[in-house]
């Protein structure tokens, strides 16, 4: 029998408080999350959570988020007041109080995470709770040439011929598929590889209810108490 479906607060809690930033991490938290899902650059020499290549979106800065120095980004507002987070700023916040999914962006950012991920298994975290994901798949070979011991998780948008063959190649210990892109057959090839599946973004009750009809181990979710009433047999509604 499988586990029940797992909980990852995309970009911590998106639905309800600005993203990637540490208010939407404690909420995902306090929502009943137990994993979170945020973005990361390296920029200036420090790893940032951020979702987008440029600031305007998500912060009162404008420009590309890779051309500016540390110092202004700490003076950005990413929403309610809240700062653009250091990837360490989130190590220590959530101090294994859930999973952190580390998603890949831009350029030059895996060895950089590598390096702090050993730090923080060495200060208490544990692998087992630590997964670094990215759509540029030539960096999850290089996660697990530099070290093996970390997790990664291949995304994608799209079903490819061979199903979850290209995730088994790389070494995943998962797979993360758009719900754009996702039947049974692709589920179950995964499975039969030894493969988890977690699917973004799932947000509506009658999709997360379907993911858990298909097997998929997980969804990413900006309401994560959505995931959490719906395991429970509540039936909820949007809103
Ligand atoms: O990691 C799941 C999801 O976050 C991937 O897409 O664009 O939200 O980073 P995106
Ligand atoms: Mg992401």
């Amino acid at each position: 029998m499988r586990g029940e479906l797992l909980c990852i607060g995309h970009r911590g809690a998106m639905g309800h408080e600005p993203e990637n930033t540490l208010l939407s991490i404690e909420k995902a938290i306090s929502l009943g999350a137990s994993w979170v899902e945020i973005d990361v650059y390296f920029v200036d020499g420090h790893l940032v959570v951020i979702h987008d290549n440029r600031l305007e979106r998500t912060t009162d800065g404008t420009g590309y988020t890779c051309e500016k120095t540390f110092g202004h980004l700490c003076s950005l507002n990413a929403g309610k007041g809240q700062k653009i987070p250091t990837l360490e700023e989130v190590f220590t916040s959530v101090n294994g109080r859930a999973g952190l999914n580390i998603e890949l962006k831009g350029s030059q950012t895996t060895e950089p995470v590598i390096s702090l991920i050993k730090e923080q298994v060495e200060q208490g975290w544990s692998y087992e709770n630590i997964l670094v994901s990215s759509f540029n798949h030539r960096e999850l070979l290089n996660v697990k040439r530099l070290n093996p011991k970390v997790r990664t998780g291949a995304l994608i948008v799209g079903l490819p011929i061979d199903n979850a063959a290209f995730a088994e190649r790389l070494g995943c210990y998962s797979v993360h598929l758009s719900i754009d892109f996702i039947d049974k057959v692709f589920v179950d090839d995964a499975h039969k590889r030894g493969l988890k599946v977690f699917v973004f973004t799932v947000n509506e009750p009658e999709d997360i209810v379907l993911m858990e009809s298909l097997g998929v181990d997980g969804v990413f979710t900006d309401y994560p108490e959505r995931v959490v009433k719906t395991r429970a047999g509540v039936t909820i509604y949007r809103g």
